[in-house]
């Protein structure tokens, strides 16, 4: 049989280009109601995704001058946002990212395994150790821990857990669980029975080796950039390598690369209406962006002068090395700030950006599954819900065509759609 592609839809509330709430058919008021989480939940699973995601956002965007109104993405919390979706919504899987650096295994358990329970096993984990270094400041501490130590207590995290969940029985008896690492102590039990997945999907998101290492030993599902093709066939290699290390099986394992996309009816108009909204962000707007990307705010730099790229390195709030590898070419080239910020937007978070007709979208995607790129797609509308509605009903009945996408749903739970095994 060809290769089935699994889908993911991973909804930011106003979609994923910074300008993209300002579009026409984008309804940012909306981020807010119930009415709009159940219709983009039912037009997913009209789409017959296999899960939607929702990322988490713990850091204070107000602090230090920033104007968070301009380019924040509102994000409510997922786990909450996910309950009420299911309560909506029949089949398609509710992945929530929740991080291992500021909460504690029992907590987190426990709501796991009350959505995984109410919706009948649809429940997934993004395991995140957090990205943005102001997090900290939330969670009364000065400094976010440095990130071998935030995977080292993720590591423990997730087998304090997993031990929960499985030491769950239906005879009333919950065998209670003791945790004893470096990081991690937990005395607990869970009452219940067993999840109706045994556990939720393990998903993982981060990229560093650390990262990949963690991965390799942990995840079921695996979301990451992949700017081209290559980098996706580099990317998935590399994981395999390492699952295998690990001494388990790869093909197991979902790589879920996000993919951003514009279409219309011919490959023109996509770029016209790709430019169009791109137009939409000013020049200020995507300073802003560019330094939420770089931990460093660029307020009080003037557009028109090269990149600060000294003072960038010495104040950024990010690791440095990732921040000179991101801009030594550009500030070497000379360009202005404000021009090379404005080319920055144009690739949300490192993520392909596909523009094009829906055919030519199903054949790139049939592409990159058959090339061994990935095993699917997380699909990061650029603004919501009108590029999704035109995906669901464009694409989805040329990949439903081609043999590549499920015309229903295989079982109950979202390891029965993503084919992983508890
Ligand atoms: C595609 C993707 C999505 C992510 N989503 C989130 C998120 O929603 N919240 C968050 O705190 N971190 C998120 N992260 C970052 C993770 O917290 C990750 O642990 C962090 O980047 C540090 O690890 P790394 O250097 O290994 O990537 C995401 C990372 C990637 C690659």
């Amino acid at each position: 049989m060809t290769k089935q592609i699994h889908l993911w839809a991973f909804l930011q509330g106003i979609g994923h280009y910074p300008s993209g709430w300002r579009h026409a058919d984008a309804t940012p008021q909306d981020v807010f109601s119930m009415d709009y989480y159940k219709s983009v939940g039912q037009l997913a699973e009209r789409g017959r995704f296999d899960s939607i995601v929702f990322g988490d956002q713990l850091q204070s965007r107000g602090a230090n001058g920033h104007t968070p109104e301009r380019v924040a993405i509102p994000t409510l919390d997922p786990i909450a946002l996910l309950a009420a979706m299911g309560a909506v919504t029949k089949h398609i899987g509710l992945v929530a990212t929740v991080s291992t650096t500021y909460f504690e295994p029992e907590a987190v358990a426990e709501r796991f395994a009350t959505l995984d329970r109410i919706t009948g096993g649809r429940a997934g984990w993004n395991i995140v150790t957090t990205a943005h270094p102001a997090s900290a400041w939330n969670f009364g501490q000065d400094e976010m821990p440095e990130k071998s130590t935030r995977y080292a207590r993720a590591n423990e995290f997730v087998e304090a857990a997993c031990g929960l969940w499985d030491s769950a029985s239906s005879d009333g008896n919950p065998a209670p669980v003791q945790y004893r690492g470096e990081h991690i102590t937990m005395d607990a039990s869970m009452p219940g029975p067993l999840l109706p997945q045994g556990r939720p999907i393990l998903v993982q998101a981060g990229q560093s080796p650390d990262g990949r290492a963690f991965a390799a030993a942990t995840a079921e599902a695996i979301f990451c950039p992949a700017p081209t093709k290559e980098d996706g066939i580099a990317f998935r290699n590399d994981m395999h390598a390492r699952i295998s290390a690990a001494g388990r099986d790869p093909e197991a394992v979902k790589i879920m690369p996000g993919l951003s996309f514009i279409l219309a009816d011919s490959e023109e108009e996509a770029i016209a209406k790709d430019e169009a909204i791109l137009d939409l962000a000013d020049e200020a707007l995507c300073i802003e962006y560019l330094g939420e990307s770089i931990g460093f705010w660029l307020g009080g730099h003037d557009p028109k002068e090269p990149i600060p790229f000294d003072d960038i390195v010495a104040g950024t709030e990010f690791p440095v090395a990732d921040i000179t590898r991101m801009l030594e070419k550009p500030a070497a080239s000379g360009i202005a700030l404000g021009e090379f910020a404005s080319k920055h937007v144009r690739t949300p978070r490192g993520h392909t950006v596909f523009r094009g007709t829906p055919q030519q979208l199903a054949d790139r995607m049939i592409d990159w599954i058959d090339s061994g790129a990935c095993d699917g797609f997380t699909l990061q509308p650029a603004y919501m819900p009108g590029e999704l509605e035109i995906f669901v009903d464009q694409v989805v009945p040329l990949l439903q065509q081609a043999g590549r996408l499920r015309l229903d749903y295989p079982g109950p739970t979202l390891r029965d759609t993503m084919g992983i095994a508890a």
